[in-house]
Formats: structure tokens, sequence, C-alpha cells
């Protein structure tokens, strides 16, 4: 068995390297394949032959992604496309990473989880281009897995974000007064160390198709802010403010909690909760004992 991991060195790839010990690993950064290239996909499917194949690579800024659209679709929906074709013509199987932003879109959010079967309503650029390249799958590669998930959080950090949300509290709790933080934006943090673990897991069955893959649980930024800092043993007050009083390029949805109805329906979903994933983070990252 052969797994290319697309992103490798990114925040999710990195653990996704450590989640296949036993299994070879093709680990691809950025500097091996540029998946909005055709020409670029076709000679590392030809050259590494996967049976496997996860990829994670995106155009993750989303606020970017509002005035490059071009590239957020270019990236996030032609180079969906281009790996599935690619994994197709292989008979590979193929896991497709996409996020809880294909939610909210709607104007009356609701207040239970998002399950697989909701009808998605992507409320931003990035959150359509991400939707694009999951249809693109679907319909190009039959032993597809697509995994949404939301509020990533790993020790490698976002590449492509430049950090994570936890690192930035810390960072910023340690530089200012005061941090004020959104908390009219609810969804559920998960730990790529987790979701690394689920992936290698779902890869080796046949059950194909769409699944929410989060920790357990769901807070707002504000609440994700205060536990971090809890843990941390530092006292910055942390003032909640809401959407419109801090104004992003791309509209976040109000609320985007994914369910892990699928895994759960297969009695697979035993993710743990978001707070203890965060004690372990922390742990491995130094900031706790
Ligand atoms: N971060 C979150 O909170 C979050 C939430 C929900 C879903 N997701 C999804 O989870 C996935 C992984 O996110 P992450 O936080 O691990 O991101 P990340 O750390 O930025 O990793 C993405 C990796 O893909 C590479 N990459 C970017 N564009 C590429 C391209 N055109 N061709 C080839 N490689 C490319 C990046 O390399 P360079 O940096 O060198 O370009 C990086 O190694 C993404 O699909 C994202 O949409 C993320």
């Amino acid at each position: 068995m052969k797994v290319m991991i697309i992103g490798a060195n990114g925040q999710l790839g990195s653990d996704l390297c450590r989640a296949f010990q036993d299994t070879q690993v093709i680990p691809l950064t950025h500097a091996n394949i540029e998946i909005g290239n055709i020409n670029s996909v076709k000679g590392v499917f030809n050259k590494y032959r996967p049976n496997m194949v996860i990829n994670t690579a995106a155009y993750v800024r989303v606020d970017d992604c509002e005035s490059n659209r071009d590239k957020a679709f270019l990236v996030n929906a032609l180079g969906a496309r281009n790996v599935a074709a690619a994994a197709q013509e292989l008979g590979a199987k193929l896991v497709h990473i996409s996020t809880d932003y294909v939610f909210g879109g709607e104007k009356d959010h609701p207040i239970t989880p998002y399950t697989e079967f909701d009808l998605p309503i992507p409320p931003n650029v990035y959150g359509q281009s991400k939707l694009a390249g999951e249809n693109l799958v679907t319909h190009l590669c039959l032993k597809h897995f697509i995994a949404r998930t939301s509020g990533l959080f790993g020790v490698a950090g976002a590449s492509g974000k430049g950090g994570n949300f936890v690192e930035t509290v810390l960072r910023l709790a340690k530089e200012r007064d005061e941090l004020r933080v959104v908390n009219d934006q609810v969804f559920s943090p998960t730990y790529t160390k987790d979701l690394a673990k689920k992936i290698a897991q779902l890869i080796t069955t046949e059950y194909y198709g769409i699944f929410h893959i989060t920790n357990r649980g769901a807070c707002s930024w504000y609440e994700f802010a205060k536990e971090i800092l809890r843990l941390a043993g530092l006292n910055t007050p942390v003032i909640p403010v809401t959407s419109n009083q801090y104004p992003q390029k791309a509209r976040r949805p109000g609320y985007s909690v994914l369910g892990n109805y699928h895994l759960r329906l297969l009695g697979m979903d035993d993710m743990r909760p978001w707070q203890e994933a965060l004690v372990d983070y922390m742990k491995e990252k130094g900031h706790i004992k």
C-alpha cells in the first residue's frame, strides 16, 4: 500500500504523515506538486502510482479568497478536480479535505449541527470554491471520501495562514492589555492529530461518501480563546465582540457546527471533546505540563 499525502508539510498533512507510520507514505509539498496544474498532477501520479491519496492542499486564506476569486477556484475547485481525475485513473482511493464553511450562508442559520445530508449553502468565496471542489471529486473519483472539518489546530500550524488560532491568542495575550474576540460564530475546534487518526482509519474501509470529522462539542471563538488562556494560566481579559464590531472581508457563518453523523451511523464516532484535545495539543507544544 502506498499513500500519497498532498500538502505533507501543512498543519494537517504533517500529522497525517505521522498517522500512517506502518504504511509507505509519499509526502508531497507544494514544491513537488501544483494541484492547479493538470500536467504537474499527472506527472506526479504517474511517477508514484499510489493506491491511496489524501489531498489537504487548498487556498485557505478565507478573506483573501474574496479578492482572489480566480485563485480560489483554480486551487480549491480545479485543483481538486485534477487530483480526483488522476486518482480515478489509477483506481486509487481518495480522501479530499473540505470545510464547515460550505454551510452557514442561509439567512436563518440552524442551532443543531449540520449533517452530511444537509444542503450546503456557502457564505463566502472560499466556501463556494471548496464546495465546487467537493462536487468535482464526487463526480470524478468513484472511491472518494470527502472529509469536512473545522477550526483546525495542529502542532505544525497552518502554513497557508501563518499559524493557528491557539498560537495567535497566546502570543497576543502576552503582547496586549486585553483581547477582543468574536462571540457570535460557533463551530467545533478540531485537533489535526485526532482528525489524521480518523482519516487513517476511514481510508482502510469502503465507506465512501461525505464525512463530517470534528472533535466533539462546540464553542464560539471567544469561548475558545477563554479556554486557551485558562489552561495557559494567563489572565489577560478577553472581551466578547460581535462580527459587526470585528468586520472581515469574508462573511463568516454564525453557526457552522458539524455533526459527525455518518461516523456515528457506522459506530465510528469516537472523537473526543475539543477541550481534551486542546489540553493534549498544549502539552505537546510545551505551553502546559
Ligand atoms: N485550517 C483550518 O482551520 C481548516 C478548517 C476547515 C477545513 N480546512 C481544510 O483543511 C485542509 C488543510 O488545512 P491546513 O490548515 O493543514 O492548511 P495548510 O497548513 O496551509 O496546508 C496546506 C498545504 O497545501 C499546500 N498547498 C497550498 N496550495 C497548493 C497548491 N496549489 N498545490 C499544491 N500544494 C498546495 C501548502 O503548501 P504552501 O503553504 O507551501 O503553499 C501546504 O503544505 C485544507 O483543505 C483546508 O481547506 C482547514
